[in-house]
C-alpha cells in the first residue's frame, strides 16, 4: 500500500525516532509499504518518519539500471565513516523539486537489523553512501536542508509552506 509522504515542515520530520524492539507484522507491513511508496514516488530512499511513523526504519534502492535491489534497514548505526568526503546534489521526497549540494563522507560502514532479525553490516560507497546517510539523518529528525545556510534553508521552507497551502486548497 502506498502511504502519503509528509512534506516539510512537519513536526514528525524533526523528531528523533524510536528504535524498533520487535520485528512484528506491523513493522514488516511498514517496510513493504515504504518500498512500494518509494518506488512509486519514484525515489531511491525513504525513512519511516516520512510516512509519519517515528521509528528507526529506512528503505533504499540506488540501482538505476538493472534488477532492483530493495534494502530494508532497521535500527541502522554508522560504525565507520571515511575521512574522504563527496559532494552530491541531494533532494528529498519530503522536499519536492528542491536540490542542493551536500558534503558527506564518501564511504560509510553501517550495521543494522534485517527484516529476518539478523544483524547485517555493509560498507557503502558512491550514491549508496550518500543515500544511507541522508536516510539515517531522517531518523534523527535531520533534513538535507539543515546542512545549508539559513537563508537558503528559509527560502526552501517558505516554498514548501506555499506548496502545502496550495495542496490543501486543491483537496
Ligand atoms: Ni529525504
Amino acid at each position: 500500500m502506498i502511504r502519503p509522504i509528509l512534506i516539510h515542515p512537519d513536526p514528525r520530520l524533526k523528531k528523533a525516532c524510536d528504535p524498533v524492539t520487535d520485528i512484528t507484522e506491523e513493522v514488516k507491513r511498514l517496510a513493504e509499504d515504504m518500498l512500494e511508496t518509494m518506488y512509486a514516488a519514484p525515489g531511491i530512499g525513504l525513512a519511516a518518519p516520512q510516512v509519519g511513523v517515528t521509528r528507526r526504519v529506512l528503505v533504499m534502492d540506488c540501482i538505476k539500471d538493472g534488477p532492483p535491489e530493495p534494502m530494508v534497514l532497521i535500527n541502522p548505526q554508522t560504525v565507520w565513516a571515511s575521512e574522504d568526503v563527496s559532494t552530491y546534489e541531494e533532494g528529498c521526497l519530503s522536499i519536492p523539486d528542491q536540490y542542493a549540494e551536500v558534503k558527506r563522507p564518501s564511504a560509510v560502514t553501517v550495521r543494522w537489523t534485517g527484516l529476518d532479525g539478523a544483524e547485517e553490516e555493509r560498507t557503502f560507497g558512491g550514491l549508496w553512501a550518500t543515500c544511507v546517510q541522508h536516510e539515517m539523518d531522517h531518523l534523527d529528525g535531520k533534513l538535507f536542508i539543515d546542512y545549508l545556510g539559513p537563508l537558503k534553508r528559509q527560502m526552501i521552507t517558505r516554498k514548501m509552506e506555499k506548496l502545502k497551502r496550495e495542496r490543501a486548497r486543491a483537496i
